[in-house]
């Protein structure tokens, strides 16, 4: 099977007073239709690199490669509007910060409505049947309600599942989330994921899960990049991280919670004191 995705040697960098800085440093890696992570500390180059497969990095920024391929389409080649077209239709990312990529002034239903229809011509019963669908596969009750309600109204959690939604509703090949999960509490954060794993596995996706969390990324994905100031510094498969060699690595290892730890019980509140006043 051809990779859906081949990036080699993989460079940007940022102009600074010091002269250029390269932040990805000649990354490399294959992705077929499997879930990838990428796993690394705040800096590494993680969302760069991401950002760079969508074209989304921006002057003065700049980034080179000998290869960054997408099923057979050259995408160093592409012009703007031919990205426009691959983008949301086949490439979809989920970016950091779910506040930013919402507009303000559209309703929820409207904004999965353009997502749609910006690539496909359907009529308008379809498109809100397909609307209320992705919101009920997305677990949101009551999808009527809240198509209707404005960015502000909805809370952290629901608007980066809206967010998923307009990413997955016009079924791309290849969903990049980053950090899709890092604003919510640990609860709803498995949610999301389990809706994320749960549509690409269905779907046969591709999936690049960006994440600093080492034991997130080892339990959604099936194979694992490790980067350290804009350097893979290890390759591995979820399986085989306990094998990892690289410093680093065992460093990230070595810092992740144990679920059976043995830990000093905590005390328990004595509420009874406050029961009544
Ligand atoms: N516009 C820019 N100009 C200069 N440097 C930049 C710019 N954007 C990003 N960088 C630098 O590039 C490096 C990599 O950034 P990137 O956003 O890829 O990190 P990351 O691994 O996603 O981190 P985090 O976990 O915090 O999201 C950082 O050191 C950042 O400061
Ligand atoms: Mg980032």
């Amino acid at each position: 099977m051809s990779a859906l995705l081949s990036v080699e040697n993989l460079r940007v960098s940022f102009p600074t007073h010091r002269g250029r800085v390269e932040v990805v440093k000649g990354v490399s890696f294959e992705l077929g239709r499997e879930r990838l992570g990428i796993v690394g500390e705040s800096g590494s180059g993680k969302s760069m690199t991401g950002r760079s497969i969508l074209k989304l990095i921006h002057k003065p920024g700049l980034v080179t490669a000998d290869r960054m391929e997408f099923d057979g389409v050259d995408l160093r080649s592409q012009s703007e509007k031919q990205m426009r077209a691959i983008r949301g239709a086949r490439i979809s990312m989920v970016m950091q910060d779910p506040k930013f990529s919402l507009n303000p002034v559209m309703t929820v239903g409207e904004q999965i409505a353009e997502a749609l229809v910006t690539h496909e011509k359907l009529p308008r019963r379809e498109v809100n049947e397909r609307i209320l669908a992705m919101l009920e596969a997305v677990r949101i009750n009551d999808p009527t309600r809240v198509a209707g309600l404005y960015p502000h109204e909805v809370s952290g959690g629901m608007g980066q599942r809206v967010m998923i939604a307009m990413m997955l509703i016009p079924s791309p090949e290849l969903l990049i989330a980053d950090e899709p999960t890092s604003a919510l509490d640990v609860s709803v954060q498995a949610q999301v994921l389990d809706i994320i794993d749960d549509l690409v596995t269905t779907k046969g996706m591709g999936l690049i899960l960006i994440s600093h969390d080492l034991n997130l990324v080892s339990r959604y994905c099936d194979r694992i990049l490790v980067m350290n100031s804009g350097v893979v510094v290890e390759e591995c498969a979820a399986g085989q991280l306990e094998r990892a060699t690289h410093p680093y690595t065992r460093g990230l290892l070595a810092a992740m919670p144990v679920l059976n730890e043995q830990r000093e019980e905590l005390p328990v509140l004595d509420r009874t004191q406050w029961a009544g006043t």
